[in-house]
């Protein structure tokens, strides 16, 4: 069963509210290049999974849900995808969801405009919420692209770092993508009239959740083969990035050296090498490790709103990012 079904999410009304960021835009042109990229774009896929947060996290308010909880899933969707855009353009990725990334059909330089629309066009729909009752709003637009943009800088900033700490790579984690995950199920509860206590704790189960997704994607850079990823497996590696099982690896003095060669001219066949050497040390066993402990935490927060109807959710979703039903 796919997530959302599990949680009794309507995908479709999440998908109108999306496409309605770009088609109500009065100032953007239905047929211009900018407005039919971006439809182009929502309508390629993707879990929806920040919104369905965002929506799980409404469930623990005594309001129903209703339009503003949709219209903050969608910029929350928006929000990432206008993240992903810059992304596969730092990244030199041809390729997104299998299918080529927006910079490969309209160029870099639209893409990046296209990309920077998408993240004003979020804090402009954010913005008529404003007033002191609904100030969390903003934590969307301002807090979380903020740590989204940071994070990103403090992975490149450290690309080839091999002194790079366990405690950098957990802050730029948690920046880059385990804190706009955290912010919808906060705003999502905060918008259906939660206590600050129960939206703090879903900050903080959210906070874990995204913590262990980034620590899974980063071991999927080992273990998917280039078909499933629709990157070449080792990718991660060739850019410099030094995640987990990278760090995990360098405490082993009979590889360390191999992976400290990697450099920016490293040949494929040193990455596959490198590769196989991480994959045949402990380090891969010890992120799965790490990740599972992060989710211990997680499913302890959860328990502390084992009282709420939505509580089932909660469990829905550690048992999705526990990875026994991606
Ligand atoms: C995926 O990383 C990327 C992110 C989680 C965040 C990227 C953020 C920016 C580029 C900052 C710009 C932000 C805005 C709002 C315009 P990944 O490369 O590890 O994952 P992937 O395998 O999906 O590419
Ligand atoms: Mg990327």
């Amino acid at each position: 069963m796919k997530l959302h079904e599990a949680l009794h999410i309507d995908l479709n009304e999440i998908n109108r509210e999306i496409e309605n960021l770009v088609t109500r835009d009065k100032d953007v042109p239905k047929h211009s290049q900018l407005a039919q990229s971006i439809l182009e774009l929502v309508r390629s896929g993707g879990k929806r999974l920040r919104p369905l947060l965002l929506i799980v996290g409404s469930r623990f308010g005594p309001s129903a849900p209703g339009r503003r909880v949709l219209q903050l899933a969608a910029a929350a969707e928006f929000i990432h995808a206008a993240s992903l855009i810059h992304d596969d353009i730092i990244d030199g990725a041809e390729l997104r969801r299998g299918e080529a990334a927006l910079h490969m059909k309209t160029g870099v330089l639209s893409a990046v405009h296209i990309g920077n629309y998408m993240s004003s066009r979020v804090i402009e729909l954010l913005s008529k919420y404003t007033g002191d009752k609904n100030r969390y709003v903003h934590d969307l637009s301002a807090v979380a692209t903020a740590q989204l943009c940071l994070g990103e800088y403090q992975q490149l900033a450290h690309a080839y770092d091999y002194s790079l700490t366990i405690e950098d790579y957990l802050e730029k984690s948690r920046n880059k993508t385990a804190l706009l995950m955290a912010t919808c199920l906060r705003v999502g509860a905060l918008a259906a009239e939660s206590s600050e206590e129960v939206a703090g704790i879903l900050y903080r189960f959210g906070e874990a959740l995204g913590m262990s997704f980034q620590i899974q994607d980063d071991l999927l850079d080992f273990t998917q083969s280039a078909d499933v990823l629709g990157k070449p497996a080792g990718s991660d590696l060739q850019h410099g990035q030094v995640t987990l099982p990278v760090l995990f690896a360098l405490e082993d003095e009979s590889i360390a050296p191999a992976i400290r060669a990697i450099g920016p001219s490293s040949s494929p066949e040193e990455i596959t090498h490198v590769l196989e050497l991480i994959s045949g040390s402990g380090a891969l066993a010890r992120t799965e490790q790490f990740s599972r402990e992060i989710l211990f935490e997680a499913e302890r927060l959860a328990k502390q709103l084992s009282g709420y109807p939505a509580y089932s959710d909660l469990l829905t979703l550690l048992e999705y990012f526990s990875g026994r039903d991606r």
